[in-house]
């Protein structure tokens, strides 16, 4: 057995487990039978040079794309994922890079945005129900450790971090297993990108399953569990962050081999 496959046969008590993924796009084979597990309150960072098949695979979990093969199982259960509403049924969100957020609205109203809140005034007229919305974003801001200096300003006047943890708030809004990110803190500076790696920290102590693709190491070994590589579309290795240093994760997205790890 390779240490990927023993990594992942050790998981009986994954939140998602993945087998044989793979995808084509003609003749060119993107995820070539990639198996990974993840597990509650876990953070997974899949890390490969650009073409390496990162967001291919997380496509696929996202339900945005339809496998060739493999399956995916969410908490024991073979799921089909034809679409992301599939995905988020089975408590699967991913955050897009454009963020889908509407730049004159306030953070309620991004947060609840196309599930408005209704309630009748004098009983009879539909309107917003504008308090329940307040209500429910402080409630969720609160519960997801998130920290936002006004929440009635349109988040165009926000900085990128915080437009992100917007973001990230309102996929939080309904009951979240696993939050997958692709390249969440590519566009931001050094302290926008620390605090959205703290807010993941939460959302982990919190019990959810984070899967993040990152190209920056450090990131990847502040706030990983296990680190996944790929490389042409195969599954290096996962290893566990404890056991690995930075220069063997470049070795391995490199050379496309696992390296000798210190963990079993
Ligand atoms: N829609 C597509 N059609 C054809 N080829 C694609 C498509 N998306 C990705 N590819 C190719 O699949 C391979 C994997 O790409 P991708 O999953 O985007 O990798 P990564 O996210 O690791 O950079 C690359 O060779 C890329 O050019
Ligand atoms: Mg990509």
């Amino acid at each position: 057995m390779t240490p990927a496959e023993m990594n992942t046969a050790a998981a009986t008590d994954a939140l998602m487990s993945v087998r044989g993924l793979s995808k084509s796009y003609g003749g060119l084979k993107a995820v070539n039978s990639v198996s990974l597990d993840i597990r509650r309150g876990e953070v997974v960072a899949l890390v490969g040079d650009n073409g390496a098949g990162k967001s291919s695979f997380i496509k696929m979990l996202a339900g945005v794309m339809v496998p060739d093969e493999g399956s995916i199982r969410i908490e024991g259960h073979d799921v089909r994922l034809s679409g992301p509403t599939d995905a988020r049924k089975h408590g699967i969100e991913t955050l897009h890079q454009h963020l889908g957020l509407i730049d004159v609205f306030n953070v309620q109203e991004n947060i609840f945005l196309g599930r408005e809140l209704q309630t009748r005034r004098f009983g009879i007229f539909p309107t917003l129900d504008r308090a329940s919305m307040r209500k429910q974003t402080l409630d969720l801001l609160e519960r997801i450790g998130l920290k936002l200096p006004a929440i009635d300003a349109p988040v165009r006047s926000m900085s990128g971090g915080q437009r992100q943890s917007v973001a990230i708030a309102r996929l939080l809004l309904e009951d979240v297993k696993l939050l997958i990110m692709d390249e969440p803190m590519a566009a931001l500076g050094v302290d926008e990108g620390r605090k959205v790696l703290e807010l993941i920290n939460s959302l982990r102590a919190k019990g959810l399953a984070v899967l993040i693709i990152s190209h920056n190491l450090e990131h990847v070994f502040t706030v990983a569990d296990r680190i996944a590589v790929m490389k042409n579309g195969n599954l290096v290795d996962v290893v566990e962050t404890a056991g690995v240093d930075h220069d063997q994760v470049v070795s391995m997205i490199v050379s496309g081999r696992p390296v000798n790890t210190t963990q079993h």
